[in-house]
Parts: structure tokens; C-alpha cells; sequence
């Protein structure tokens, strides 16, 4: 007690001389008292309060406690007279008249052009410190310059107020340069596009390649399926991711647009797609035979044999099929004084009415391709009886007039008909083949004769 007192008594001599009683100064919260300039001073919490501020706010002290603040925040002093000084109030406070109130605004009150260490005293006429309005109750109450239209921030930014000042702060997206606020390119900071980032003023947007989509979230891409969204394909479509691929029927081949399919033209692949015509239709093509021919196969043509099928000849003729159609012939074609012996075979009846003419006649016919590769062996005459001492010669005796023939005999009683020129369709020749038998014992001749007609088809098959 005794202590107390002698530190009360030195306070008092030195702080107050015209204090009527000994008095006991207290600071409100946020304010300490210094001995030696014998006020209340703010305390400055952002120096000795670690981590004050949390998310990387910054600390700015302020009187009787402190801010935090973005790290962009400007603090603007509201009429300026004093900028440097306003945290340091004067008079240290009376015990707080009512602190449950919570009415810390008191910390400012100021007495006017005096010195420090009076007492506050409800009676003078009282100042606030700038940002400071004095109320009925006689407290400085905070100026909120935003609403009063006492601010300078400008009409592209938000105005804060705080305590004793404002705030001015960019809109969102926007950022200070200066005393301005420009559109902040969220591009070239962070920013979570998959795919593109777009700025705009105050914002930004994602875009994704093509082939993609924007995700609900707005910042993915994901793969469109074309395929299913646009059918873009004219055949077969194939998604991709980030595109699609499209595929043609069989028989088409992809346009250069790479969409369309154009149909393929087989027949120009080659001329042997088809032995006679080939007929492109759209996807594939077929192969065509001429008349008196059937498609054998795909491509080949097989000729057909009408005398099997379908034919006109009469009982009294034969019916004679050859390379593309057919003929008709007399069943007997001999004439007098030539009889039927047998099918195709005229005799000389009796065989001296035929003296110098040969003593019988064989029809036969025969039918080759066109261009027929030479020299080809197309016919051999044989000798039907084969007699002792005798001797056959061949010989082509008539109708070989161009030498498309050549006979060459084989042995004693055969012989071998040659082409030896290339026949070119439709064509019918008649040949004459005779074969002479020499007698040698009784010396005298014989001769018979085959009479050929060839019937060279149209076709080389
Ligand atoms: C994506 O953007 C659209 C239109 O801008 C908006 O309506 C939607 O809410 C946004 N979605 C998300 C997840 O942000
Ligand atoms: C062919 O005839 C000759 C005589 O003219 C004879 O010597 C030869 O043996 C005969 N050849 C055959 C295969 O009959």
C-alpha cells in the first residue's frame, strides 16, 4: 500500500499540476501507457503480434487494434491534416466510462491546444482526430466516408470504409496500377483451362480445341463424339478423341474432303477385270458376256451350246455348235452321184460314175477361236482303212487360196492340218483335205476327201 502510494504521489507531481487529486491513469484495450511522454499510446499489435494477419493479409495497425488487408489494399487518410500522427491520441482516458459498451471510439477524444496528460473532461469542447466526428455523447464516432460521399476512390472501385479512413479496392478481376485499376489477365496468372484461356474485362473463359467441349465445370474439355452429334461421315464413322475418322463401304474410297465416299471404278484397275465388258455400277461391278455366251464365274464367258439348249434346225438338218452360236447342215449333204454310207460320209456309188473325182467325201466341222495364236495343229486326217501295199500322200486341194494352211504329214496313213495364219472372226472357211492312196501292187490310185468347214467365233475365247 505504502508502495502504491509513493508511485502515485511521484505520478501525480509530474504529470498533473493542476490535478486536484491524485488520480490513477488506465489505458483502454489496444493502448499502453508511456511514462515518459505520459499519455496513451497505441499499441503497434502488427509488430509484436506474430502471424496477426493470417492468408497472407497484410497488418496495418491502427488505433486501439489493427487491420488486416489485402496485400493490394491502399489506405487513404481521410482531410490529411495530420497523416503521420493520427494513432497517437493524446490524453490517456479515464477509466472507460462504460467499456461493456464497447464504445472504444473515447480512445480519441482529444482536449484542444493543450498539452498532453489532461484529463478528458466532458465539459470542454472537444476534437476528433481526422476520419472522426464527434457525437452528442461527446464520443468520436467513425466517419464512414463511403456512404458520405467523402472518398476519393473512383467509379470503377469499391470504397471500404475503416476506422478513421477507407478503403478503395478494385472490382473483381480488376487490379491497382497506380492510382487505377486495370482488367487483370487471369491468363497469364493461374488459371485452370484444360485447353485455352480467354481474358476478358474483369473475368476470363476457357475454350477447348475442336473436337472437344467445354465440361460442365467450365474448365475441362471433353471429347465430343461427332459421330454421334452431326454424323458427319457419308459411310462409316469412327470417333476419335479430339476428332473422328471416316471409312467407305467396300467398292468406295474416301473423297479428298474426307468425309464423302466416291464410288471406285474397278474396271479401270485393269483390262482384265472381265474377259468381254466390264460394267462399274455404284460399290462393285459385274462382268457381261456377248450373245451365244454365259458368265462363267465372275469374269469368264463359256460359250453356250445351243444345240444342247435352245436351237431352230429342222429333223432333216444337224445342229452344228461353234464358238458364239451355232449352225445348221443338211443330215445328208450328198449329191449325186454321192450316196449316204454313213453320218457325214458320201460314197461314189458305183465308183466308176466318180473317175477322177474322189471316191468318197467326209464332211466335218470344226470351230477355233478368233486370233488364234499360230502355228497352231487344228485338225488331223487319218486314213480309216489301212490296206498292204499301199501308200497315202496328203494334200490340201482346195481352199487354201490366202495359205492360211499347211499340212504336214505325221506317218504312213495321218497328217496334220497347221494354221499358220492368225484367223480373225466371224469368219467360215472351207477346206479341202485329200488324202491319195497308191496302190503299189496293182498300181492304181484311190482318193478320198474331207471336206472341213472352220468356223472362226467372233472372240478370242
Ligand atoms: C459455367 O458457365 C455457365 C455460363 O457461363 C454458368 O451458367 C455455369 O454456372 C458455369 N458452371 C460452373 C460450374 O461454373
Ligand atoms: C510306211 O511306208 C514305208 C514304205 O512305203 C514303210 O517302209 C514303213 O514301214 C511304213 N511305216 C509305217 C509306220 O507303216
Amino acid at each position: 500500500m505504502l508502495g502504491l502510494c509513493v508511485i502515485l504521489a511521484v505520478l501525480a507531481r509530474t504529470v498533473a499540476q493542476d490535478a486536484e487529486e491524485p488520480v490513477s491513469y488506465t489505458c483502454t484495450d489496444g493502448y499502453e501507457y508511456d511514462p515518459v511522454r505520459q499519455v496513451c499510446k497505441d499499441i503497434d499489435e502488427c509488430a509484436i503480434v506474430a502471424d496477426a494477419c493470417k492468408g497472407g493479409m497484410k497488418c496495418v495497425n491502427h488505433f486501439g487494434g489493427y487491420l488486416c488487408l489485402p496485400q493490394n489494399a491502399q489506405i487513404f487518410v481521410s482531410s490529411g491534416d495530420e497523416p503521420s500522427q493520427p494513432a497517437e491520441p493524446s490524453a490517456p482516458a479515464n477509466p472507460p466510462q462504460s467499456p461493456g459498451q464497447g464504445q472504444s471510439e473515447v480512445q480519441t477524444h482529444v482536449q484542444p491546444g493543450r498539452g498532453p496528460g489532461r484529463r478528458v473532461s466532458s465539459s470542454r469542447i472537444l476534437r476528433c482526430t481526422p476520419g472522426f466526428i464527434l457525437d452528442e455523447q461527446n464520443y468520436c464516432r467513425d466517419i464512414d466516408e463511403c456512404t458520405r460521399g467523402r472518398h476519393t476512390c473512383s467509379a470503377d472501385q469499391i470504397c471500404y470504409n475503416t476506422r478513421g479512413s477507407f478503403l478503395c479496392q478494385c472490382q473483381p478481376g480488376y487490379q491497382k496500377n497506380g492510382d487505377q485499376c486495370v482488367d487483370r489477365d487471369e491468363c497469364l496468372l493461374s488459371h485452370y483451362c484444360m485447353h485455352r484461356c480467354v481474358n476478358t474485362p474483369g473475368s476470363y473463359y476457357c475454350e477447348c480445341n475442336s473436337g472437344y467441349r467445354l465440361a460442365s465445370n467450365n474448365h475441362s474439355c471433353v471429347d465430343v463424339n461427332e459421330c454421334q452429334v452431326s454424323q458427319p461421315c457419308e459411310h462409316q464413322c469412327h470417333n476419335l478423341i479430339g476428332s473422328f475418322i471416316c471409312q467407305c463401304n467396300r467398292g468406295f474410297e474416301l473423297a479428298p474432303d474426307s468425309v464423302s465416299c466416291i464410288d471406285i471404278d474397278e474396271c479401270a484397275y485393269s483390262p482384265y477385270m472381265c474377259q468381254y465388258a466390264c460394267i462399274n455400277t455404284p460399290g462393285e461391278y459385274s462382268c457381261t458376256c456377248p450373245d451365244g455366251y454365259q458368265l462363267q464365274g465372275t469374269r469368264m464367258c463359256q460359250d453356250i451350246n445351243e444345240c444342247e439348249t435352245s436351237h431352230e434346225c429342222t429333223e432333216e438338218e444337224m445342229c452344228w455348235n461353234y464358238y458364239g452360236g451355232y449352225r445348221c447342215y443338211p443330215r445328208n449333204p450328198c449329191e449325186d452321184p454321192y450316196v449316204r454310207t454313213s453320218e457325214n460320209r458320201c460314197v461314189c456309188q458305183p465308183t466308176t460314175a466318180c473317175r477322177g473325182g474322189p471316191q468318197s467325201i467326209v464332211y466335218k466341222y470344226m470351230s477355233i477361236h478368233s486370233d488364234r495364236t499360230v502355228p497352231a495343229d487344228i485338225f488331223q486326217i487319218q486314213a480309216t482303212n489301212i490296206y498292204p501295199n499301199t501308200h497315202n500322200t496328203f494334200r490340201i486341194r482346195a481352199g487354201n487360196e490366202k495359205g492360211e494352211f499347211f499340212l504336214r504329214r505325221s506317218s504312213n496313213v495321218s497328217a496334220m492340218l497347221v494354221l499358220t495364219k492368225s484367223l480373225e472372226g466371224p469368219l467360215e472357211l472351207i477346206v479341202d483335205l485329200e488324202m491319195i492312196t497308191h496302190h503299189t501292187v496293182a498300181n492304181y490310185r484311190t482318193s478320198s476327201l474331207l471336206r472341213l468347214t472352220i468356223i472362226v467365233g467372233p472372240y478370242a475365247f
